[in-house]
């Protein structure tokens, strides 16, 4: 009597792949990187790992964000979470540009390094670099115990869990909660927030678990949109403000695992060199989920659109526009537009898996890219 025992099959629960298992696991991971971190009665944030005073934030002169890949991707997002919410000025760089580029890093900077794996090369030695130059440290990673955990000053945990597939799917948006959450906490502490702003947000933030089985319940819906991306060469992804952000993060899933080239373009940067490659028929994905830029985002949709780009929208569920101007558009459930971003890279995710399976890709380990990058 032999038992046929597949432990790779058992780990994956059922699902075909370890990117498809990730992606689902999102309202898990996701709940558990914000439950930890709001008092009990939803009204405020708090950061035991941190337990900053006022003061701390206060004598922040500027934050540094230093990141590689989809943590860099992050890393864009909290740009806008961080400068809006504590108005306190932040720059993002790549990791191994930082390094070789005599930063203005002093001790009036606050470097935050974002990175699953806590381990990517480029990204400690550029936290060392900060820490040379005086720098205070913090670091957002998913591996307790990790090299860049351990060396930086202060540790903020994604509870993303064991993330095994190379296309980083709940690692992104657990940083992301956890990154939205530490802007918060800054601007409560330094006064910038009301207690009416904070509560109004983690509201929104606490719905966001059960709000990713709306984006899953439209699955089909993705499959069959993915269709349209294997027929084609390219692909462009373009958003505006935060959308532009999650824009690059779209572009490098499809990259990644469906080896279609992508790009990611600023709605308003079009006419000054992509509007050049828009084709018949051409895949174009506009986010439009930001309520202030809206219209400007419209206006590009219009410019692709005459030019018969075949244009796939993702908009707010109660957004009446978006969808009167685009092909098809994939709605996100209702959110406050920092909290948005965490869903709406959900059909993203899924889009390109669907694209790679399609194309019968390996999808958890696509050619020539590394989970880790623990080499120059
Ligand atoms: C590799 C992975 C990416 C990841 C990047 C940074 O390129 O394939 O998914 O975003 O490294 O990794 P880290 O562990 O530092 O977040």
């Amino acid at each position: 009597f032999v038992v046929n025992w597949d432990a790779e099959a058992a780990e994956k629960g059922g699902f075909e792949h370890f990117m498809l298992k990730e992606i689902y696991e999102q309202p898990k991971t996701i709940r558990d990187t914000l439950s930890c971190r709001m008092t009990a009665d939803g009204k405020q944030v708090r950061f035991d790992e941190l337990n900053w005073t006022p003061e701390d934030v206060r004598s922040i002169g500027k934050v540094l964000i230093i990141a590689c890949g989809t943590a860099y991707h992050a890393g864009l997002l909290a740009k806008y979470f961080i400068e809006k919410l504590a108005r306190i000025p932040v720059e993002v760089d790549i990791a191994s540009e930082y390094r070789y580029r005599d930063p203005l890093t002093d001790s009036k900077t606050l470097s935050i390094i974002i990175s699953q794996s806590g381990e990517t090369i480029d990204t400690l030695a550029a936290l060392k670099e900060a820490k040379r130059r005086g720098a205070r440290s913090l670091a957002v990673t998913n591996v307790v115990g990790s090299s860049v955990s351990r060396e930086a000053d202060q540790v903020v945990y994604t509870w993303a869990g064991p993330e095994i597939a190379v296309a980083s799917t709940k690692a992104y948006t657990t940083q992301l909660a956890a990154l939205l959450l530490l802007a918060i906490y800054m601007g409560q502490l330094n006064g910038v927030l009301t207690t009416t702003a904070v509560t109004k947000l983690l509201q929104d933030l606490k719905k966001v678990p059960d709000q990713c089985e709306d984006i899953f319940s439209q699955v089909n819906t993705v499959k069959a949109l993915a269709k349209a991306f294997t027929d084609h060469e390219d692909a462009f992804f373009i958003g505006r403000s935060m959308d532009y952000g999650l824009a690059m993060e779209g572009a490098l899933k499809l990259k990644e695992i469906s080896y279609i080239h992508a790009e990611a373009y600023a709605g308003g940067e079009l006419k000054h060199g992509t509007l050049a490659l828009i084709v018949p028929g051409i895949p174009v994905i506009a986010l439009a989920t930001q309520g202030d830029v809206e219209e400007k985002m419209i206006s590009n949709i219009k410019e692709v659109k005459a030019r018969d780009a075949y244009v796939i929208g993702i908009a707010k569920a109660s957004d009446r526009e978006v969808g009167k101007t685009v092909d098809v558009v994939l709605h996100v459930p209702d959110s406050d537009n920092f909290v948005v971003p965490i869903l709406a890279v959900i059909p993203l995710q899924l889009l390109a898996y669907y694209a790679a399976v399609l194309k019968g890709n390996d999808v958890d380990k696509p050619r020539n890219l590394a989970k880790s990058v623990t080499v120059e």
